[in-house]
């Protein structure tokens, strides 16, 4: 699958998202190596600190579903710009992704993609734990 219509499909994860709190729609579309698409939003609860960000829900959702392996991630939010992950989501991705291509998409459909390992330079891995 082509970046752009991973993209869209992450334009039309927002659709899924339930940022009570914050009105910030963020939508997320995972691939996986066998072309399979996982799709979430950022969910917000009444205690802020346990929201879950889009990207996250996405990969727990994949991985739950038995998935272990990737391609690309893609981003979207409701604001003209790209829509970069969090500190919490780099590591996530990285980790259990490991260092795939990561989508951003912008108000205008146009897209960004960096490395995951290119947004969490000096990452702390599963190597460090030894
Ligand atoms: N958010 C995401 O879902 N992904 C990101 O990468 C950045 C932030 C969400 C968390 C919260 O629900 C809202 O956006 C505002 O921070």
């Amino acid at each position: 699958m082509e970046h752009k219509e991973l993209g869209l499909l992450a334009i039309k994860a927002k659709e899924k998202s339930v940022p009570t709190y914050s009105n910030f729609h963020v939508g997320a579309a995972l691939l996986t190596e066998e072309g399979k698409t996982y799709l979430a939003g950022n969910i917000e609860t009444s205690s802020y600190s346990l929201t879950i960000c889009a990207e996250r829900n996405a990969i727990f959702q994949a991985i739950t579903a038995g998935e272990r392996k990737f391609s690309a991630i893609a981003i979207a939010s409701d604001t003209p710009g790209y829509c970069p992950p969090c500190g919490a989501c780099r590591q996530v991705i990285l980790d259990l992704c490991g260092d795939i291509d990561v989508v951003m998409i912008n108000g205008k459909n146009e897209i960004l993609v960096k490395k995951a390992a290119e947004l969490l330079p000096l990452a702390f891995g599963n190597k460090d734990l030894v």
